[in-house]
């Protein structure tokens, strides 16, 4: 029997059948998307749709399909024009994960171009379009032809999805950000794959977060995430790689979006907290790796270190802010990025050590400071946010500073400090073990 054109599908019933656990075919799957982004599917059928696919997750075939039906809902660059491998990373969403700020620039500066297409805020984690914004007059909506000079001028440009390129991510983005569907990895893998796929990019470099910061907690859930990402971008011809990378606390000590865009000018400079930097150096080695710029990855780190150290990666972080309209002064002087003029410190009233640090919790104080999004037409203040003293392992003493607040009143902090307060695990003896940074690499050759 052959299927119903596609015009005679009814959203009702492809959720009805998603709820009962059913698998729905391609024509389906390209009915429902095709359906959000010329809007003639309602948002509340599609929020119904997702919260099924949430609760009955997909199969193989209908990730492939929805991966492929939002891909193509939208332009596929062809940046074959440009004279070097394109190479590109991503991140599963953590808190003060800011790398993309540091990599592009980085990467660009040895040599490959990077085509960045990323997101804003999602649930309680962070977006470079927001951290981006905060930097006064920077567009991250850039028209194709835009887009294409900023790469050919500088080797790296970072824009959101557009109506051109990946609209049906842009869509569903927003709102699974405020309808709870964003944990499932299907529907993360084919967001996070339609925009990659989109972009003209020929290797890729997946960061996907586990722990108690990330959508996936727990480390075989992201190692499952990683595998179909992997999966899929191999299916379509792209190098690819995914490091399974800890989010068990916040990375680096700046969560919000100026004092990230602040601490990534930090690490471009040479300096920066450890962590920010290893793990920028970790995921920068593979890119040249993958991209095919070095021959190992050890390769490709040593490049990164000289690179940063050369001051090439930070003037190829203002030349691209010039270029996307970006006020440079504040590239040069930091501290002319939007603050917060008000600060609260959160303390904790025993000695001790910490043990461990409930990371969604931080992040979600940092969005309800209003450095996120809680409704889709809510304004993200660029100012607001934590910077954290204290990280797994740290002595602490009585009454001494855990994190600090960056906000406009103490009315306004008290919700997060809360939050915050709460999220810090204290005993009298240290942990047994500190995170590790990078769980594992998941990659088929040698390396
Ligand atoms: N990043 C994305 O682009 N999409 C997701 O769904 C999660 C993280």
């Amino acid at each position: 029997m052959t299927e119903p054109s596609v015009s005679r599908f009814r959203a009702i019933d492809l959720i009805r059948k998603k709820r009962d656990g059913g698998a729905l075919s391609a024509a389906e799957i390209q009915y429902l998307v095709k359906g959000c982004t010329d809007g003639s599917i309602p948002d509340y059928q599609m929020a119904a749709w997702l919260m099924a696919v949430v609760l009955r997750g997909m199969t193989r075939e209908e990730t492939a399909s929805l991966t492929h039906a939002m891909l193509h809902s939208g332009e596929v660059l062809d940046l074959s024009f440009l004279p070097a491998k394109k190479v590109d990373k991503h991140s599963t969403g953590g808190v003060g994960d800011k790398t993309s700020l540091v990599l592009a620039p980085l990467v660009a500066a040895g040599g490959l171009f990077v085509p960045m297409i990323s997101g804003r805020g999602l649930g309680h984690t962070g977006g470079t379009l927001d951290k981006l914004e905060s930097i006064p007059g920077f567009r991250v909506g850039l028209s194709v032809s835009e887009f294409h000079r900023v790469l050919k001028a500088c080797g790296c440009s970072m824009i959101g999805q557009t109506e051109k390129i990946a609209p049906a991510d842009r869509k569903l983005y927003a709102l699974r950000d405020m309808t709870g569907t964003v944990e499932s990895p299907y529907l993360i893998c084919a967001s996070i794959m339609s925009k990659k796929l989109a972009e003209g990019t020929d290797a890729l470099v997946l960061d996907v977060k586990t722990g108690s910061g990330a959508f996936m907690k727990k480390e075989e859930d992201a190692v499952f995430l990683a595998e179909l990402m992997v999966e899929t971008g191999e299916r379509m011809g792209k190098q690819m790689v995914a490091l399974i990378t800890d989010m068990n606390q916040p990375l680096g000590r700046m969560v919000g979006n100026a004092l990230e865009v602040q601490e990534c000018i930090e690490i471009l400079q040479g300096g920066g907290p450890e962590d920010l930097r290893e793990l920028c150096l970790h995921l920068a080695a593979w890119m040249f790796f993958v991209g095919g710029a070095t021959k190992t990855v050890a390769d490709g780190k040593r490049l990164a270190e000289e690179i940063i150290a050369s001051g090439k990666a930070f003037e190829r972080f203002r030349h691209m802010v010039e270029l996307q309209g970006g006020d440079i002064s504040v590239i040069n002087d930091p501290t002319r990025l939007p603050a917060a003029e008000h600060r609260v410190d959160v303390s904790n009233r025993q000695a001790g050590y910490v043990t461990a640090i409930a990371c969604e919790q931080v992040g979600t104080a940092c969005v309800i400071l209003g450095g996120g999004r809680e409704r889709q037409e809510d304004s993200v203040d660029p100012a607001v946010g934590i910077v954290v003293h204290k990280k797994i392992g740290d002595k602490v003493s009585a009454g001494e500073a855990l994190c600090t607040i960056h906000c406009h009143s103490d009315q306004q902090a008290a919700p997060a400090k809360k939050l915050l307060e709460e999220s810090y695990q204290i005993a009298v003896d240290p942990p047994a073990h500190k995170p590790s940074l990078v769980h594992r690499a998941i990659y088929k050759g040698e390396h």
